[in-house]
């Protein structure tokens, strides 16, 4: 059975004053009742902070990058040793601002994604199609080679710690979101093609999420696909109201 999990990303959002405001007006909604998990993606200045004030409650602290290196002479870079050590659990890798901001290819992710593993950290693995790759037939063809390239070389236990975000890339920010059908046709997709990168158990208990424009009106038909497993939550993740409403509309 898998679990939901409801990301926010705050991406270069949000000073450390501003960041506390927002999980404690976010800490006071939430109960621990919560059927999904929950997880926080606070930029790397806020991580600290934000940690300090999470201890001893139950959602989960991520961070929005890592190195692919492990240590050393990296200026500016962040590995996942030190995103471990400052209570991470999970780590973006791949998402799509950051291939096409800074050139990030699929070499450099599954890179990042083995170094992730290898340090112990949960990765939410993006993939997606352009708009231009969608309109020209290519969504399924395009999101097959991101996860054959991403995820090269890792074993089914690895995938164990695995989540896959679907993000198309169009729907990112614009407020353009999938219909919960075509989503559900990606999802579909992608669960058959880790099915036979891997075993199907495994694809069975890889969680798939979504991304792109996810708002409180849209999330319960989104959530309610059966091969949609959460949510990767961008502007909306930035109100504590709005986000709440996005949880707690999962049953
Ligand atoms: P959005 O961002 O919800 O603002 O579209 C999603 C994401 O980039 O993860």
């Amino acid at each position: 059975m898998r679990k939901m999990l409801i990301a926010g990303n705050w991406k270069m959002n949000k000073t450390i004053p501003e960041s506390l405001e927002l999980i404690h007006a976010l800490m006071r909604k939430l109960d621990s009742s919560c059927p999904a998990e929950v997880v926080l993606i606070p930029p790397f200045t806020s991580l600290f902070s934000v940690a300090e004030t999470l201890r001893g409650s139950s959602i989960q602290l991520g961070a929005q990058n890592l190195s692919h290196l492990t240590e050393g002479a990296v200026t500016g870079e962040i590995s996942g040793t030190q995103l471990i050590s400052v209570g991470c659990r999970y780590v973006l890798v791949g998402h799509s601002e950051r291939r096409n901001l800074f050139q990030e290819d699929d070499a450099v992710i599954n890179q990042k994604l083995k170094t992730a593993l290898s340090e112990g950290l949960h990765p939410i693995f993006c993939v997606g199609e352009s708009w231009q790759e969608r309109e020209a037939g290519k969504t399924k063809g395009v999101i097959g080679n991101q996860l054959k390239r991403g995820l090269d070389g890792l074993t089914p236990m690895e995938m164990g710690k695995m989540t896959i975000a679907y993000e198309p890339v169009w729907a990112i920010g614009t407020g353009k979101t999938a219909q919960p059908e075509q989503v559900q046709e990606i999802h579909e997709a992608i669960r058959s093609e880790l099915s036979s990168q891997y075993e199907p158990e495994t694809a069975k208990a890889t969680r798939i999420i979504y991304g792109g424009s996810v708002t409180p009106d849209n999330s319960p038909s989104l959530m309610s696909q059966p091969d949609v497993d959460g949510a990767l939550v961008g502007g909306a993740s930035l109100d504590a109201g709005s986000f709440y409403a996005i949880i707690s509309a999962i049953k």
